[in-house]
């Protein structure tokens, strides 16, 4: 039979493969942020009990009123954007949220300033709608930019400028400035700003966590996509939320509604009894197990001459290969490490898609994820001694 599915310019991620060559040796896999870390008892404990007093469901299509006022409560302090439990929508997880930001927003040629390396499923997602996406590089070490860029990507088409903060797979933390210089920009050409916090909780080194939607005059035009996959270790529940300026609500709702219906409701009443019960030291102990982590890859792969661009938060580190293994690429160098470690990462050209070319980012790095226990961190720390 003819092909009749719609042309679309998907690129396989190495990820994928490398993930099922490193199982094939019953190796260790830091190529995918996988998240192996145990679900908080108090999670569980509220989905269960939601199963058993019946709320097996549809949910509200915004999602339970429950979580929704947690969120609110939760999202005022800690991110200190002022907002009630109407302007959040429950999503299935962020890559949701993102999916109803696209189809409320945009048409094809529609465009989108964000920037590169990016996380892939936000390039895949734009593309996927037929939006021109314009990058503006991020500079290694420290990941700055140019706001010049961003003006000069802005078009009349743009709708928005997406910034994932803390970011996948650079680990960037954007400071309060630099978030104030693109919000100044956002004002003056009247576009939205789209902001992936999922790794919120994740900043290092006493770095603060700075959301886009606190800033004065930015919640009006900002959508806040955040999650519960990484903070509560459960990325198989597909539990996230957005924040959206009241104006936009009804619309992201019943997009959202025709999409899923509804994320999974016991789950929704298990991270609404997780936000509601535990206390800031979770939050402040997952950081300081996660810092904790980052020290003991790092420190690894400084040891055998990959040297790691320290992240400032998130739980990726990109590392340069160049001067361990002269003259060989990337990828080259990630079959190596399955082959002779049995540990798994990716080439940091996932994450910078075709569009760039002749960065040594493509030839010569690659991004590992620790956030798996850390025996496995351990444990793959000493393999890769034998590289
Ligand atoms: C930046 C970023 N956003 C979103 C996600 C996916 O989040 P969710 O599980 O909430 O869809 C990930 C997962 O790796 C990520 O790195």
């Amino acid at each position: 039979m003819r092909n009749l599915a719609v042309p679309f310019d998907f690129e396989t991620p190495a990820l994928r493969q490398i993930g099922a060559a490193v199982a094939r040796v019953n190796g260790i896999n830091l190529a995918q942020g996988l998240c192996l870390l145990p679900v908080p008892e108090v999670v569980i404990e509220g989905a269960e009990r939601a199963m058993r007093a019946g709320n097996n469901r549809y949910s509200l299509a915004q999602g339970v009123v429950e979580l929704r006022e947690a969120l609110a409560a939760r999202v005022s302090q800690f991110n200190k954007i002022v907002c009630s439990a109407d302007s959040v929508v429950i999503t299935a997880g962020s890559t949701g949220a993102f999916e109803i930001v696209c189809e409320a927003f945009l048409r094809p040629g529609d465009e989108v300033v964000t920037f590169i390396p990016f996380y892939p499923y936000h390039r895949n997602t734009l593309k996927r709608r037929g939006a021109v996406v314009r990058y503006v590089p991020l500079e290694r070490p420290d990941w700055g930019f140019s706001i010049e860029k961003i003006r000069a990507a802005i078009t009349p088409k743009t709708k928005f400028i997406l910034i994932t903060n803390p970011g996948n797979p650079t680990g960037k933390v954007f400071s309060m400035e630099e978030l104030r210089a693109i919000g100044e920009v956002a004002k003056e050409r009247d576009i939205l700003v789209v902001t992936d916090e999922v790794y919120e909780y994740l900043t290092y080194d006493g770095r603060p966590h700075v959301s886009m939607a606190s800033l004065p005059g930015m919640s009006e035009r900002t959508i806040t996509m955040g999650s519960y996959s990484k903070t509560f270790a459960i990325t198989g529940w597909r539990i996230g939320y957005l924040v959206a300026p009241l104006l936009y609500v009804d619309l992201l709702r019943t997009i959202g509604d025709q999409m899923f219906v509804c994320p999974p409701t016991p789950l929704q009443h298990g991270v609404a009894h997780g936000i509601v019960n535990l206390k800031e030291s979770f939050y402040l102990e997952q950081l300081a197990k996660y810092q904790r982590k980052r020290s003991i890859l790092c420190d690894a792969l400084t040891r055998i001459g990959l040297t790691p661009n320290i992240p400032q938060g998130a739980y990726y580190v990109i590392a340069d290969t160049s001067s361990r293994f002269p003259g060989r690429t990337s990828g080259e160098v990630v079959d190596l490490m399955v082959e002779r470690a049995r540990v798994a990462a990716v080439p940091a050209s996932d994450f910078l898609g075709p569009e760039v070319k002749d960065d040594p980012l493509r030839s010569t790095f690659v991004r590992f994820s620790y956030s798996v226990p850390d025996e496995s961190l351990i444990a793959a720390a000493d393999q890769l001694r034998s590289l």
